[in-house]
């Protein structure tokens, strides 16, 4: 009885959800010498749109690769949605499907096409026979074209992955992410390397289907511009630690970490590290 009128409360409700992904102290490595990561905190807010950048080699992808379990700290604790993200954990594993993550590589499958690629993405919900057969209920088609539809692929549901431009790959990556209706997006460069209409393009398409699905973002960039255009948040990675989180309040880049720099040291202070 206790419990119910705790959940019924909806002050309690809104503070017991409001924080996503929280890491405290983390650490990881590939190997027993180095560190790819060293001593991360970071809080972050259901819905909210969070970049991560840094120099190649900081520790971005590494960063994402955390966040969907693929990778366990070696020191400190991540909590993503107040669990765990550990493959071992049963719980992880039913709220991982709901984690939709691109790869730095976009991980398309080459031979198949532009629609099936992206019913990928629905492959948790069909049952075991369904699967096994990657016999796809015809309403599952349809969401899958309405979403192809959304990101501007309409009339290449049919052509084969490896057809496609670098843009419209991008694009599938996507489609097959929103198609596991996800509560968290892991993007990791999705926009780096397209030009500057294309990049806003895709960007424009997440910020939409982000405001629709009250999603998450969280998004690895290489530039700070378009980063600090889109996201609440940007965190500044280099050599595995975390230097700063800003974001635009105003006129104004504030530091959210340190709270007492001005827009031009932290701007000195990204230019420096950024020319090591
Ligand atoms: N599979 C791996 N085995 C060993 N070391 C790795 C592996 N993957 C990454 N590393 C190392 O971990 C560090 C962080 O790599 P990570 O891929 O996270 O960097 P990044 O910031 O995403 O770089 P980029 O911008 O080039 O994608 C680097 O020193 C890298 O060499
Ligand atoms: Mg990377």
């Amino acid at each position: 009885m206790k419990q119910i009128q705790m959940t019924q409360n909806p002050s309690f409700s809104l503070i017991s959800t409001k924080k996503i992904i929280q890491m405290s102290n983390v650490w990881t490595s590939y190997d027993s010498k180095n560190f790819a990561l060293e001593g991360i905190n970071l809080s972050i807010d259901r819905g909210t749109n969070y970049a991560i950048i840094g120099q190649s080699g900081s520790g971005k992808s590494t960063l994402l690769k955390l966040m969907n379990g693929m990778m366990i700290p070696s020191k400190g604790t991540i909590k993503i949605d107040y669990t765990s993200p550990d493959m071992n954990n049963k719980k992880f594993k039913k709220m991982m499907h709901t984690i939709g993550y691109i790869p730095q590589n976009l991980g398309l499958v080459k031979n198949i096409t532009v629609l099936e690629n992206t019913l990928l993405g629905a492959l948790p919900r069909l049952t075991k026979i369904q699967s096994l057969f990657k016999k796809f209920p015809e309403h599952e088609i349809q969401e899958a074209k309405r979403i192809l539809k959304l990101v501007g692929l309409t009339g290449k549901e049919n052509r084969k992955a490896y057809l496609l431009s670098g843009g419209e790959k991008r694009r599938v990556a996507i489609a097959r992410a929103l198609m596991q209706k996800p509560t968290i997006l892991l993007a990791d460069e999705v926009v780096s390397e397209l030009d500057n209409v294309t990049a806003h393009d895709i960007m424009n398409l997440i910020a939409d289907a982000q405001k629709r699905m009250n999603l998450t973002a969280i998004m690895v960039h290489h530039d700070m511009q378009l980063a600090l255009e889109y996201a609440n948040r940007v965190a500044v990675i280099t050599k595995g630690q975390k230097i700063l989180e800003i974001g635009v309040e105003g006129e104004t880049i504030v530091d959210f970490q340190t709270g007492d720099m001005s827009t031009e040291e932290i701007m000195e202070m990204y230019d420096v590290n950024s020319k090591q």
